[in-house]
């Protein structure tokens, strides 16, 4: 079985809920017709649209309910990945605003990555005061505080994950996850937000000290066979990143 077809067999039932439009995996030649301070001032406005949606008051008590199960005051830190191009998609201009809600309301220092961003949104982000990751990492970074919030927009709720699979096939594709599901409490958000592509499928997923402490000790040294992502995945590795770069 060559790559390809081994990862063909992850299927979406409601392909539009769970997979965004997203293809294209190079870094197009972009020629930005809009400047910095245009993109910032329609994030501006679709900020103030998000503060003023139900959605924000479901995302802000899911949060507060997750913090206070961890016994946590605050969101010290966000890493975020995936967001895509929010000049361009609404969706993740959304996502984008949502983001900047949760920094506002937790003081949060943020860090992001998306392989994709154009020139012009990295300085977008650089003068919203979100710290632009240069190096595609690939997801595997080590986490030292315990208030840090990943926020993957649109990267799909476990528990979805897993109905939408076998759990054989589940294992396979993404190792890692399966490994850590029995120790992940998902908190579900209820997509009442008025653009529903925005966060469908979007959970909070929380890591209690209850649950580590059950974990065995070889788990963190056990290393997960780690996947090939073919051509068709969204997923952009380092190797990738650094010939679009080149
Ligand atoms: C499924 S799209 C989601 C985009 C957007 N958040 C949405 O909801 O439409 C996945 C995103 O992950 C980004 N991505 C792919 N590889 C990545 C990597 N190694 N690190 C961070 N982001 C990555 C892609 O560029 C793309 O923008």
């Amino acid at each position: 079985m060559n790559n390809e077809e081994e990862f063909k067999l992850v299927k979406y039932k409601n392909h539009r809920q769970s997979k965004p439009q997203f293809k294209i995996k190079t870094k197009r030649e972009v020629i930005e017709t809009e400047s910095v301070d245009e993109i910032i001032n329609r994030i501006n406005t679709t900020t103030q649209h998000f503060k003023e949606s139900p959605f924000y008051q479901t995302l802000l008590s899911a949060l507060n309910k997750a913090l206070a199960t961890l016994n946590l005051n605050g969101v010290a830190e966000i890493i975020c990945y995936g967001l895509g191009n929010f000049s361009e998609h609404l969706s993740s201009k959304y996502q984008l605003a949502a983001l900047l809600c949760i920094k506002l309301v937790y003081s949060s220092k943020v860090l992001i990555y998306d392989p994709l961003f154009t020139k012009h949104e990295i300085e977008c982000l650089e003068k919203l005061d979100l710290h632009v990751l240069k190096i595609n990492d690939e997801g595997k970074r080590c986490i030292n505080n315990y208030s840090t919030l990943v926020f993957m927009p649109h990267c799909n709720s476990w528990s979805e994950l897993e109905c939408q699979t076998t759990d054989a096939l589940f294992q396979l594709t993404v190792p890692c996850i399966y490994m850590l599901k029995p120790y992940v409490r998902e908190i579900h958000l209820k997509n009442n937000f008025h653009y529903p592509n925005a966060f469908s499928g979007t959970s909070l997923h929380i890591f209690t000290q209850e649950k580590l402490n059950t974990v065995v000790e070889h788990f963190w040294k056990s290393k997960p066979k780690l996947v090939n992502f073919n051509k068709d995945s969204d997923f952009i590795t380092a190797n990738e990143s650094d010939k679009n770069a080149g």
